[in-house]
């Protein structure tokens, strides 16, 4: 949540600096600022609302300078407003400042400078680090140090960090040191552009991309000082180093538009691309297995693990449901699925034989951050199932699958929930070769899996039926989604991208389960979106749509193809293709995804921006 921006060079910092929010906008789009220094004086220009807004505001009101940071907001602390929009000056207003993060203790601090006499304009807790640091440089120059000097800033920043309870990534501008920016990070993330006579620093590397594929990505307790000669590191245990530098791979392609209204939408219909990307080069036909480049395991050792714990947050939770039941199917590893927020703090007994994967789409959830962390203080190979590559997560874990789903710039994640399923299925496939799955077991997977981008394309075809359905279904207020075993969690899913976007209230539950408390819900205004392609126990299911029907519930069924009986049970029928059970998720889930887009969009909602959420939560 939050994204932050920062230029140091000779050109003007303005248009870099909205261009970079524009790229981070996914992080938050509560209010967005920026903050320039020319010539001694701090421009500041700040809105709520979306990036749009500010740019508005700018054209009305340019600024000059070579020299800024910016900002784009998911409210924590203080509601959306101009002026709780970042950047937050400090002191006298000799110092901006940029955060992501919580600051928890922000309420003791700010007592604290309070009765100092500084004064407080708004409710965030950001202002607090900007009041701080001014006050540590003030306090530096009454004790002789130089206020010109890079060294007093830094020496306020370390200071005023070093009181912080929480998380930050800060991006932070002294009035009167002109070429100079320090940032600093704990828990958010960071990177560094390297440019020719120019640096960036941003909160992925999205906005450097058509700037420099040189990159540095701060760890915790680093503080990097960049001017646009250089860049100096700091850790605050080992002090001075040298970077790191990666080299970016090309902006991947695809991060426009390409012709559809929204991004969610463009996503969806990757689906059959990014499927094939998820197994590109992982298909052993000869050995009838999965192979992975980056687990960093050995086949003996993965043999020897004999518990699984997948986690995540969101729509990665329930990509880890549908792992759950495919690790247990294929590779009979007793699997578990823990929400991240709760197993960082639950302290569930694990063996050094578990093996913890975390599954993330952005890389830098901070509770699956703060779980997988965990799980590596104790000593468990800990892996990641990750789409960024350069992420946090990606990069602190021991091992792990990329996605190779591109960029996914929707907030209600679509592409990324199929990717992940593929590679878990993959996953699934390459334990259970490694224990008792047969060779003609492993080859049929293969041969299911290579048929599912076609598969996916021709589910796809589902889509004006779907228009249909929604125009119908639009003005409802509560919907139920029902599934049982494999479609469960897609149920849950297609429940969650409904109220994401829609914000209609949805529940998702086991089809069964439904008796025992939902079917309190049903009646005549209450639809039951019913999962059910053939499997073998496709009669349980249809009882417990009759018993939907039998209280009047509208019933709208995913069926396989061919499938007469559904028809005349429900009112509405949408129908994918037959694949195998284990393979419905990736199917079942797309006509959810097309309804929730379709209904959103009746109702008016910002499909790509949904109110109240963020793309990547970096907040616990
Ligand atoms: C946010 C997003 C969801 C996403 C979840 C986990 O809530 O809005 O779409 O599923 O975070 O994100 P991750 O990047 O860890 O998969």
């Amino acid at each position: 949540m939050c994204g932050i921006v920062g230029y140091v060079g000779f050109r003007p910092a303005a248009e870099i600096l909205l261009e970079g929010l524009r790229r981070l906008e996914y992080r938050g789009y509560d209010s967005a600022g920026i903050a320039v220094i020319d010539a001694g004086e701090i421009s500041i220009r700040k809105k709520a609302g979306r990036v749009q807004e500010l740019a508005r505001l700018l054209e009305k009101h340019p600024v000059n300078g070579s020299l800024g940071i910016g900002h784009t907001r998911w409210a924590t602390h203080g509601q959306p407003s101009d002026i709780n929009s970042h950047p937050h000056v400090g002191g006298n207003g000799e110092v901006v400042v940029v955060h992501n993060g919580v600051i928890e203790n922000y309420s003791i601090l700010k007592s604290h400078l309070q009765t100092l006499g500084y004064v407080f304009r708004s409710s965030t807790d950001t202002e607090v680090a900007a009041h701080l640091i001014a006050h540590e440089f003030s306090e530096l120059i009454k004790m002789g140090e130089d206020p010109e000097s890079s060294n007093t800033a830094i020496q306020a920043v370390e200071a005023a960090i070093k009181q912080f309870k929480g998380t930050y990534g800060l991006g932070v501008l002294f009035r009167d040191i002109p070429d100079f920016l320090i940032a600093a990070r704990l828990g958010s993330p960071l990177v560094i552009g390297m440019g020719q006579g120019e640096y960036f620093l941003a909160s992925d590397a999205g906005p450097l991309a058509g700037h420099t594929q040189e990159v540095v990505y701060l760890s915790d307790h680093e503080l990097v000082v960049l001017t646009s000669q250089g860049m100096q590191l700091h850790h605050r245990d080992t002090g001075k180093h040298a970077p790191d530098v990666q080299v970016l791979a090309q902006a991947e392609s695809g991060s426009g538009l390409n012709g559809f209204e929204h991004y969610m939408l463009k996503e969806i219909f990757e689906q059959p691309e990014t499927i094939e990307n998820a197994m590109r080069g992982r298909l052993d036909e000869d050995e009838a297995t999965a192979k992975f480049g980056g687990l960093n395991l050995t086949p003996q050792q993965l043999r020897r693990i004999d518990r699984i714990v997948l986690t995540g947050c969101g729509t990665s939770w329930h990509a880890g449901l549908v792992g759950e039941y495919l690790i247990e199917e294929f590779a009979r590893i007793p699997t578990e699925v823990e929400y991240a927020s709760e197993l960082r703090y639950r302290n569930p007994p694990l063996s050094t034989s578990t093996m913890v994967f975390a599954i993330t789409q952005s890389g830098e959830t901070a509770d699956t951050l703060a779980a997988m962390r965990e799980c590596k203080r104790k000593g468990h190979p800990t892996l990641a199932i990750c789409n960024v590559v350069g992420s946090t997560i990606a990069r602190e874990a021991d091992g792990g699958i990329f996605l190779h789903a591109g960029p996914e710039v929707g907030v209600a994640s679509t592409k990324a929930f199929t990717s992940q399923v593929t590679v878990l299925t993959l996953l699934a496939l390459y334990l259970g070769r490694l224990r008792n799955m047969s060779y003609p077991a492993g080859q049929r997977i293969i041969s299911h899996l290579q048929a599912m981008p076609d598969a996916i394309r021709k589910t796809l075809e589902c889509h004006d039926q779907i228009k249909d359905i929604a125009q119908r279904y639009c003005d409802y207020d509560n919907f139920l989604y029902l599934g049982r075993l494999y479609n469960f969690p897609v149920a849950l899913e297609g429940a969650l991208k409904l109220k994401e976007i829609s914000y209609i209230h949805a529940e998702g539950y086991p089809a069964a389960e439904m008796k025992h408390g939902p079917i309190a819900l049903v009646d005549e205004r209450t639809p039951s979106v019913f999962i059910a392609p053939r499997g073998h126990i496709y009669p349980k299911v249809m009882s417990n749509l009759e018993e939907i029907k039998a209280r009047k519930g509208p019933v709208i069924a995913l069926a396989c193809e061919g499938d007469a009986k559904l028809d005349q049970l429900a009112d509405d029928v949408v129908y994918v293709p037959f694949v195998e059970e284990y393979l419905q998720p990736l199917v079942c889930s797309i006509p959810l995804q097309l309804l929730s887009y379709e209904i959103a969009l009746l109702r008016g909602c910002n499909v790509d921006r949904p109110r109240n959420l963020a793309k990547s939560v970096t907040v616990e």
